[in-house]
Formats: C-alpha cells, sequence, structure tokens
C-alpha cells in the first residue's frame, strides 16, 4: 500500500519549509571544549541531516559561559563558537534538512559532571572535565539537592544582562546558519526554574504569582523574537507539569502569551525542575528518564492540550518510537511536529525505514542522493525487507 502519510508531508512555518515533521530533539552530548562545536558535533548532527530528519536540533546551547551544564556543553556567546557552527548548518542544509538551535541557560542545574560521570556538581578545583567548576545562578539561593552548592539569587539588572545574552546568542545564531531557534524553558534550568514556584521565592516583579514566575519567560521570547527574522520560526520547550507546583493549566497561560509574543511552536516535554538532571546515566551508563518507566508517548497529552487549549502548535517528545505511532499523532491532531531523542540515537536513519515501513509514496526519494541508486538497487535485488 502507498500513501502520503502526514508525517511525511512538508510543512511551512512563517517563511521556512521543512521536508517533513520529523526533528532531532535537542541531545546534549558533552563533548566540547570552551563550547566549541567539535568533529564529533559535526559528525553526530550529520548523521540525522542524512538520515532524513526534517529538522535537526543542536543540544542545549549556552548563552553564557554560566549557563552550561556541564563544563562540556555547547556555547554560543563568542564569534569563534559561531564560525565552529557554520560547517556543520552547511551541511545540515546541504543535506535537505533544517538547522535549528536550542539556546539555553542551566541556572542552578549548571557546572556538573557529565552523565557518565555522575552528574554531580563539579568543584571549582576539579578539572577532570577540561576546567573547574562555578558559582551558579538563579531567581533564588535553592539549591537543587542536598551536596550541591547554593546558587546566586540573580539581581534585576543581571537578569535584564542574561534576557540580552538571549538575544545576542541569537544574532549570533542567525550569523552561524541556524534557521530556527528553540528557547529551552524546561528541565529545571534557568527558565523554568523561574516559572516553577517551587524554585522561585522571589517577591519582587519577577516572582510571586505567575504572571511574575512568567516574567522573565517571556522578556527572553520577546527580545530574541525582536532580533530573530520575522521569516523565520522561533519554538519554546516546556516542561509542561513538573513536580514543583508548575501545572498543565499553568502551561497553557504560558503557551498563549507565547503565542501573542511571536512564538510559533511549543514543544512539550515534563519534569526536571528537582534533583538532578532530568534524563542523566544509570551506574551502567545507560540513559534513563526521570522517573523511571513511562509509557509510548507519555508526553503527548502535553502537546494536545497546548493544540486544543491554547491554540498553538505543538511538539511531541517522549518515547515515539515507531512510523506508524508518530503518525497517529499527527493524524488525530494531537500535535503537529513530532520529535525523537533515543530512537534517533539508535539509528539515525529511522526516518527513511520509517518511510518504507509505511509504505510511503515513493519511500526512497528521501535517501541522500550518494545512497539512493544503491538503496534501490538493492531492494530490486530483494535484499530488503519491509518494516
Ligand atoms: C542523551 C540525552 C541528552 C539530552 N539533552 C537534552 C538537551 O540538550 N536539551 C533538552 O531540552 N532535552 C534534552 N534531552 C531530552 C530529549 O530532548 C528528549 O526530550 C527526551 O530524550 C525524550 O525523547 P525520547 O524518548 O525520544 O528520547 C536529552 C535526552 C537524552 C537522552
Amino acid at each position: 500500500m502507498h500513501f502520503e502519510s502526514k508525517l511525511f508531508s512538508p510543512v511551512t512555518l512563517r517563511g521556512l519549509t521543512l521536508r517533513n515533521r520529523i526533528v532531532l530533539s535537542p541531545l546534549c552530548m558533552y563533548s566540547a571544549q570552551d563550547g566549541l562545536a567539535s568533529d564529533f558535533h559535526a559528525s553526530h548532527l550529520s548523521a540525522f541531516a542524512r538520515g532524513g530528519v526534517g529538522l535537526v536540533f543542536t543540544e542545549a546551547t549556552a548563552v553564557e559561559p554560566r549557563g552550561r551544564i556541564t563544563p562540556k556543553c555547547l556555547g554560543i556567546w563568542n564569534d569563534a563558537q559561531v564560525e565552529a557552527f557554520k560547517p556543520i548548518t552547511r551541511f545540515i542544509t546541504e543535506m535537505g534538512a533544517v538547522p535549528a538551535i536550542q539556546l539555553a541557560h542551566a541556572g542552578r542545574k549548571a557546572s556538573s559532571a557529565p552523565p557518565w560521570g555522575g552528574g554531580k556538581p563539579v568543584a571549582p578545583d576539579d578539572t577532570t572535565w577540561g576546567e573547574g567548576g562555578w558559582q551558579t545562578v538563579a531567581p533564588s539561593g535553592l539549591p537543587v539537592a542536598d551536596g550541591w552548592p547554593s546558587p546566586k539569587a540573580l539581581g534585576v539588572e543581571e537578569i535584564a544582562g542574561l534576557i540580552a545574552a538571549f538575544a545576542d546568542a541569537a544574532k549570533r545564531a542567525l550569523a552561524a546558519g541556524f534557521k530556527v531557534i528553540e528557547i529551552h524553558g524546561a528541565h529545571g534550568y534557568l527558565i523554568h526554574s523561574f516559572l516553577s514556584p517551587a524554585t522561585n521565592q522571589r517577591n519582587d516583579a519577577y516572582g510571586g504569582d505567575l504572571e511574575g514566575r512568567m516574567r522573565f519567560a517571556l522578556e527572553v521570547s520577546r527580545a530574541v523574537r525582536a532580533v530573530w527574522p520575522e521569516e523565520l520560526p522561533l519554538f519554546f520547550r516546556i516542561s509542561a507539569v513538573d513536580t514543583g507546583g508548575w501545572s498543565l493549566e499553568d502551561s497553557v497561560t504560558l503557551a498563549k502569551a507565547l503565542k501573542a509574543i511571536g512564538v510559533d511552536v511549543i514543544d512539550c516535554s515534563s519534569g526536571g525542575i528537582a534533583g538532578a538532571p532530568a534524563f542523566r546515566a544509570s551506574d551502567d551508563g545507560r540513559p534513563l528518564p526521570a522517573g523511571g518507566q513511562r509509557p509510548l508517548g507519555f508526553q503527548v497529552p502535553y502537546a494536545e492540550a497546548m493544540e486544543r487549549e491554547a491554540g498553538i502548535a505543538a511538539m511531541a517528545v517522549g518515547r515515539i518510537v515507531d512510523g506508524q505511532q508518530a503518525e497517529d499523532i499527527l493524524q488525530e491532531g494531537r500535535a503537529s511536529f513530532i520529535a525523537l531523542g533515543r530512537e534517533l540515537m539508535h539509528d539515525p536513519f529511522w526516518p527513511l525505514h520509517a518511510a518504507e515501513a509505511l509504505g510511503e509514496a515513493d519511500a526512497f526519494s528521501l535517501w541522500p542522493e550518494q545512497y539512493r541508486w544503491a538503496i534501490v538497487r538493492r531492494a530490486e535485488l530483494g535484499q530488503y525487507q519491509a518494516g
């Protein structure tokens, strides 16, 4: 059976057309030095562009040095970092995908070790990861957990400086060749820690009621939208619910306010407000989602709530594992985009394989031309099994 799926139909956002609705979710690789993209990043991200993904996101990329989760995380606060990204965005574009960047600040969860190093705070004199730890910042001086240092509570002028850092990073992202920005407002990092009452105990304009706690997220988004070209889309990742008192209803309110500012897509994750990073390694190095086992598509209802209640396009993410599941989510109008993390790490050619499994008309057209003729020949020889 040959049909034209929604998953593989091109989609236009503002002035940008994506070849399909499959998105590489941001995935920290902890492989940068001085925030510079490395050969590892080039090889990693290019695999997904070759593999047929429509939109390829970088990992959380810090807008200032203090905003890195670990000393090995990417940054975009200087021109050398812009130059390091250029060959990567160029190659992704050549492969027919769109390069996208997640702009982030880790807040009180910064200055920690990579998952395979235990994910714990790095002491200032510990240079295991190429650089010692640093003083973290947050809305209030509450540590992540026992054994974590207290972050410095940000003053109002420092908050203004951070909003400007997000805008500067957006300008640099454009210079680096990115066509989509996602603001990281999830997983207990700086923006989320302003939103959640568990981590924001301020009693000034940036805290208190929902309006006050949303202020930083909205000011960052407004500042980024002001410098980001009108014809290019802006995404915002939320933790749709957390364990610190942030509710789905709050997310709907936030999404409506973000839409009014010019945010185009809400990327719906969850959790991460308390404890160590939402995704960290178990003792044997395997990544574990926070909260242990979760059912397939466990976060899809959050995307659905954004689509239906906030009237904004949403991206679903989290344990979406095969093409039919992804297609059903789109067909049912529960989300407009499908982001994949671990499944794409496991199989960077997931889109190409999903197209075959779905019986997509012209399933081989997504393959890079360097491979396509030989893959078609392989099929003719009966060396492949659909599904
Ligand atoms: C290794 C790894 C690194 C991640 N890094 C980030 C990140 O930089 N930014 C982010 O917002 N989420 C990050 N996440 C979460 C993923 O983007 C995604 O939301 C999550 O893995 C759920 O999707 P999945 O079930 O398809 O993997 C990471 C997850 C993993 C497994």
